[in-house]
């Protein structure tokens, strides 16, 4: 008899180690998944954050992270993602937790389409990226407290959106490792439920409660 090997965790690339990026990084390694984490320069710059604040995250360049990561998770604000460059991200399943915020972000008039979420803009540049959009609606100073295990009457319910059925549930599996229940959105278009002044941007929700407010949005 053989011992069935257990799947391996997919290798996760954090781009972006300010607020938000670290945190994100903190609760995918107490999950179990190998993580590194990127500025946009010289890994030097972050290796004490990331000691300080995400231990056991390697700091790299951002070509080094996205490498060799099944998964990269988009932490930038907003303003700075025309200047990433979209062949960094090919082949790669991406995860969108930005938001665009015109008094932080200024105007970016890539983002000015209101016709189109920012998840369906990004996809459009990063076009040979599979993107799906979460974790952009839970502030980064509640997702450490927030986490419960699966079954907690509290567990907080949190939206997964994209158009690839595999990428979806490769995230919407993160997110449920990581501590939250996982509700998938029929598209990366239906990702704008999850958008700011949308029905459960910042919302604790538990999963009923969250699957009521997107259905009776229209
Ligand atoms: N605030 C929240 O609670 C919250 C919650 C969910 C999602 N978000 C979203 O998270 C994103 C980040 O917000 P934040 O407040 O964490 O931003 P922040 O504190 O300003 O941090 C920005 C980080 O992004 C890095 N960066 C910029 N361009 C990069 C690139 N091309 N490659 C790699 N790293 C790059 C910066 O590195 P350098 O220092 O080297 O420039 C810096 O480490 C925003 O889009 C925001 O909407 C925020």
């Amino acid at each position: 008899m053989t011992d069935a090997v257990p799947p391996r965790l997919p290798r996760i690339a954090v781009l972006g180690a300010g607020h938000t990026g670290p945190v994100i990084t903190r609760v995918a390694l107490a999950a179990g998944y190998a993580v590194s984490v990127a500025a946009s320069g010289d890994p030097q710059r972050i290796a004490l954050i990331t000691q300080v604040l995400a231990p056991g995250a390697e700091p790299r360049w951002a070509a080094e992270a996205v490498a060799d990561a099944d998964v990269v998770v988009l932490a930038i604000p907003l303003h700075r993602f025309a200047a990433l460059d979209p062949d960094l991200l090919a082949g790669k399943l991406v995860v969108d937790t930005m938001n665009y915020w015109p008094p932080v972000d200024g105007v970016q008039e890539l983002f000015e389409d209101r016709g189109y979420g920012s998840s369906e803009i990004v996809q459009r540049r990063l076009a040979r990226s599979t993107v799906v959009k979460t974790l952009n609606h839970i502030g980064y100073h509640e997702l450490e407290a927030e986490r419960r295990p699966a079954g907690a009457p509290d567990r907080r319910a949190l939206g997964v959106a994209g158009d690839d059925p595999e990428a979806v549930r490769t995230v919407a599996e993160f997110i449920e490792r990581i501590g939250y229940d996982a509700v998938r959105l029929a598209s990366l278009a239906a990702g704008r439920l999850l958008e700011p002044g949308g029905p459960v941007f910042g919302a604790s929700l538990r999963r009923a409660e969250f699957e009521r407010a997107l259905a009776s949005t229209p």
